[in-house]
């Protein structure tokens, strides 16, 4: 740290998983913990930037020097994502997005019936953020970072990742049974649309989030 090369910089990160409600009292969810996004927007406030988080679900003290945007589904994440993007330099999307969402919301509580048998719970599919916001970029020359989490063939399938949502650059990691959710550290490989990949040994979060905002900084005009 001590460079504050982004200063005059607006970035907008997400955090954390978003939970889709079927019913007032239950979600689908996933164990996203929020602190690689939490680690993400420390480090750029740090480094000068004025920084939006758009937390989703991590119940974690918000970080000083930081607007912090509450949200719970991938509607509401989207909204407020969008919205802080209008005049963002780079955003970095690293929160668990649910990729589907119960397709009803029963306004009362499910009961379970004596001798009936379950009603399935029919999905649909949420909007690809990330996807969106590099297909239609809010300015030129935004930067725009995923995450993927693959349990395999990490480099293929991060590969092809990148070029199926059009972002700049793609931070894998590879998550098995005990790493990487709700742990304090993270190894990762960050693929560039230019063909360039990174390594980033196992470490810290706050790490792997000073890495991926050297590589955004290379790429703002
Ligand atoms: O497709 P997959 O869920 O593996 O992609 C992960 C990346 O895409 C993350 O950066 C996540 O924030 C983003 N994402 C999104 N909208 C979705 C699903 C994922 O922006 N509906």
């Amino acid at each position: 740290a001590g460079e504050p090369d982004l200063a005059g910089r607006h970035v907008v990160v997400s955090a954390g998983g978003t939970r889709e409600p079927f019913d007032p009292v239950r979600f689908l969810g996933n164990r996203s913990s929020g602190k690689q996004g939490y680690a993400l927007a420390r480090t750029a406030a740090a480094r000068g930037a004025r920084v939006t988080l758009v937390a989703a679900n991590t119940g974690m003290p918000d970080p000083a020097g930081v607007d912090v945007v509450p949200v719970g589904t991938a509607v509401q994440l989207r909204e407020a994502v969008l919205k802080a993007a209008g005049d963002a330099d780079a955003v970095v999307m690293a929160a668990a997005v649910a990729d589907f969402r119960p397709a009803a919301y029963a306004t009362g509580k499910i009961k379970k019936k004596d001798g009936q048998e379950p009603e399935p719970i029919a999905l649909v599919r949420n909007p690809d953020i990330l996807a969106e916001m590099a297909a239609d970029r809010a300015r030129p020359g935004q930067v725009i970072v995923g995450f993927a989490a693959e349990t395999d063939d990490v480099v293929a399938n991060g590969r092809a990742k990148l070029a199926r949502k059009g972002c700049d650059l793609l931070v894998v990691n590879e998550v098995g049974e005990r790493k990487t959710f709700g742990s304090e550290e993270n190894e990762a490989l960050v693929l560039g649309a230019d063909g360039s990949e990174t390594p980033v040994p196992h470490g810290p979060k706050e790490a792997l989030a000073e890495i991926v905002w050297d590589l955004v900084a290379a790429r703002l005009d």
